[in-house]
């Protein structure tokens, strides 16, 4: 029996509708998350409390592991606290945001490492604006000042990590997000030379990290007698001209945020490069939850970063709001569909597992085989503050 053509376009219109109806409204996504966020992250609040100075890192084996505040990691769950808390202002959020802030303090006097903006702005920053507590500011005060021993004059540029046989003064494409915190303190102790080092390092970041199709380089070195890059490698990723999945949420996150600090039209153009190296990437799986490199060999039977996807969809968001251009609306729908990704069963974790922590599926360091397709806590911190900026966005509408 011949079925009429008509009657086959009208069942596709009818299938296809069906597909959009049923499609969650995102308001109801987004208290969805908030809400299992809120749970898992109480729940590990309390796990982890008795450990005395320990944060929570991963969960492995069925055991939760931590780190003291030395980890580049120790600012996260602090962090998702408070924005919980900012989202809900419950009095058992807030006891458990103050405690773990606290164990971070020491961090404050690191010298050895570049990760202070994500130890000291993601705990205490996010703790002074949502309290304007005096005392947290001065431990980022004294933080800023250890973050600008690593700045070099001839480099132009903050040290990541400490010099090696292979790399004089490695710098990391991750380092770009420690701007915001120097930008910040900029503000707050009217430090004009902060803000001067985070431009001058952007600008650095921009000239020597990025590659003709705005993909970036993991680590480039410099020569500190010339100031010249003398080395660009992988720590990370797959091989030194992949592009490692977080290492492009970062340079985006990092150009976003550098643009709405400074107005300056080269890192929106930046931003701009990169949102779409990223978005028609062809090795972007459909639920646009990148595999932890763009150019792991054995996609698509690798692991996922989850903790990219979170990254690149609160940096899109932002980027939405900042660019006037008609691609403005395609960042905040792509965001929109991570978020939607993120918070399915396959990533949002099922309240009561995964050891307390939100999302599942992330990657810490592929090639060490150290913390693969695993919670995160930078997973969890930049998933909700990609709800915050969304649900900030639907309720201005
Ligand atoms: N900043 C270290 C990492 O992204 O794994």
């Amino acid at each position: 029996m011949k079925i009429p053509i008509l009657c086959i376009i009208s069942m596709a219109i009818l299938l296809i509708s069906c597909g959009n109806v049923k499609q969650e409204p995102l308001s109801e996504v987004i208290e969805y998350g908030l809400t299992v966020a809120t749970e898992q992250t109480l729940f590990l609040a309390k796990e982890v409390s008795r450990r005395e100075g320990q944060l929570p890192r991963t969960y492995e084996d069925n055991e939760i592991k931590t780190s003291s505040y030395r980890a580049w990691i120790s600012g996260f769950f602090p962090g998702v606290l408070w924005y919980l808390y900012e989202n809900n202002p419950m009095d058992e959020i807030r006891k458990y945001a103050e405690m773990y802030t606290e164990r971070v303090e020491e961090a404050k006097k690191i010298t050895n490492n570049h990760d202070l903006g994500f130890m000291l702005y993601c705990s205490f920053g996010n703790g002074y604006r949502l309290t304007g507590n005096s005392h947290y500011l001065d431990v980022m005060k004294t933080g800023a000042q250890s973050l600008v021993t690593r700045y070099d004059k001839t480099v132009l540029a903050i040290k990541s990590w400490e010099s090696s046989s292979e790399w004089q003064f490695p710098v990391i494409i991750d380092n770009m997000m420690n701007l915001e915190f120097l930008l910040f303190m900029a503000k707050e102790s009217q430090n004009e030379s902060y803000r001067n080092i985070s431009d001058n390092h952007a600008r650095t970041t921009l000239k020597n990290h990025f590659r003709s199709d705005y993909s970036s380089y993991h680590v480039v070195s410099y020569d500190t007698i010339t100031g010249i890059p003398h080395a660009k490698n992988t720590h990370q990723g797959y091989a030194d001209s992949s592009a490692w999945a977080r290492g492009q949420a970062w340079g985006l996150y990092g150009y976003t945020m550098m643009y709405r600090e400074t107005n300056r039209s080269e890192y929106l153009e930046q931003a701009r490069g990169v949102a779409s190296f990223i978005m028609n990437h062809p090795n972007m799986p459909v639920d646009k939850v990148p595999y932890w490199d763009f150019n792991a060999p054995d996609i698509p039977n690798t692991v996922r970063d989850a903790s990219a996807a979170a990254i690149i969809a609160s940096a899109l968001i932002e980027l939405s709001q900042l660019d006037n251009s008609i691609e403005a609306p395609k960042y905040l729908e792509y965001a929109k569909e991570q978020i939607r990704s993120l918070t399915s069963s396959t990533y949002l974790a099922k309240p009561g597992t995964n050891g307390g922590f939100i999302l599942r599926h992330s990657t810490g360091n592929y090639n060490k085989n150290s913390e693969v397709d695993v919670p995160l806590t930078y997973a969890d911190y930049y998933y909700v503050e990609a709800l915050l900026r969304l649900k900030k966005l639907q309720n201005e509408n």
